[in-house]
């Protein structure tokens, strides 16, 4: 199948005056039509700039400095400036990180729902409200309440499902979704990755998730990048990365991750902390917390390879690991 979404060794830079911190760095996954990819890994590994290349919407002082984003015929560093207003929220929409603490607080949602879709073409106000009915019902929302209500006599998992509802009045083909169930209670999220999963089947809608967290990963993707440090270490199906990581960072993760497989009590966490990117270690930068590293990792970045089957590490001695496992 042709992937909708292809990412090619992407590198962003922040220039911080001291130096270039390298937040993505060579990062590399392909999404197919349908599919919810998750990317994971832990705060800082570079999740919400790639989330922001993929809408070419990388804030100064950063830049893309590198690579190929692909979406559908659309080569997304090279379009131009009304090429991109259609190609954001029509193709692409985003919920942002946190995006339910800033919505309007003098806007009624029904206000709100107008004002987006006008500003991106849609002229009627009947259709959106029509449209936004439509969507907040699927949201499992009593639509005409949630309409003339303002956001702050919505809960939290409320204002985060009109977000959702908010991103998808345009129609898109995919859907970004960055931590989006981190700011709420166990339940809510619970309820919200369920409502995410029908929505997804209703519509056939392609998602990108990004998240910290193990479990949200489990009970929605498909298939998994795990980033560090700015990089992809391994791509693979859910039930491969679950079950049969390759990566050391990955099998860590997985470790750390509480309650997911095995016991609470054998959580163990990843010894050591991320590399600071102004200043990162040479060759892989997961050597200094890795446990199977050699000489050979601290002096070569191991590349992302193929192993068999689509599934993608990198490391230099994954085969070895996995071999004594
Ligand atoms: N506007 C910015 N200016 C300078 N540095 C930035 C900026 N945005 C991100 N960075 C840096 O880029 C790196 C990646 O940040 P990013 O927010 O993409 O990570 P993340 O994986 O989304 O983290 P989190 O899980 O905390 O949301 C971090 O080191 C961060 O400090
Ligand atoms: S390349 Fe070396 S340091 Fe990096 S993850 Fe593999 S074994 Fe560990
Ligand atoms: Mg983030």
């Amino acid at each position: 199948m042709v992937p909708l979404l292809i990412i090619r060794d992407l590198v962003v830079e922040f220039d911080l005056g001291k130096g270039a911190l390298r937040a993505v760095n060579r990062a590399s996954l392909d999404v197919q039509p349908g599919e919810v990819m998750a990317v994971v890994g832990e705060s800082g590994s570079g999740k919400t700039t790639l989330a922001f290349s993929v809408l070419n919407l990388v804030p100064p002082p950063g830049r893309i400095a590198g690579g190929e984003i692909l979406f559908g015929d659309k080569d997304v560093l090279f379009l131009g400036p009304e090429e991109l207003r259609k190609y954001r929220w029509k193709e692409v929409s985003m919920v942002f990180q946190a995006a339910q603490n800033a919505m309007n607080p003098v806007m009624r949602i029904a206000d709100q729902m107008i004002d987006t879709a006008q500003a991106h073409g849609k002229a009627s106000k009947g259709e959106v409200l029509e449209k936004a009915s439509e969507l907040l019902g699927m949201m499992r929302l009593e639509p005409s309440q949630i309409l003339r209500s303002y956001p702050h006599e919505l809960s939290g998992g409320m204002r985060q499902r009109v977000i959702i509802a908010l991103s998808l009045l345009l129609g898109p083909k995919m859907l970004i979704l960055d931590e989006p169930t981190t700011a709420l209670d166990v339940v809510t999220q619970a309820y919200i990755l369920d409502i995410l999963a029908d929505v997804r089947e209703k519509l056939g809608l392609t998602m990108l998730l990004l998240t910290h967290d193990m479990s949200i990963v489990a009970k929605l993707a498909d298939r998994v990048a795990v980033m560090y440090a700015g990089r992809s270490m391994e791509v693979g199906k859910i039930e491969e990365i679950f079950y049969d990581a390759k990566h050391p960072y990955t099998i860590g993760l997985i470790k750390a991750a509480p309650s997911l497989i095995g016991d609470i009590a054998d959580k163990k966490p990843i010894p050591g902390s991320p590399p600071n990117l102004l200043n990162p270690p040479p060759g892989c930068p997961f050597h200094p917390r890795c446990a199977h590293a050699t000489p050979h990792c601290q002096e070569e970045e191991p590349e992302l390879k193929d192993i068999g089957d689509g599934r993608l590490v990198a490391c230099h001695n994954w085969w070895l690991i996995n071999r004594d496992s």
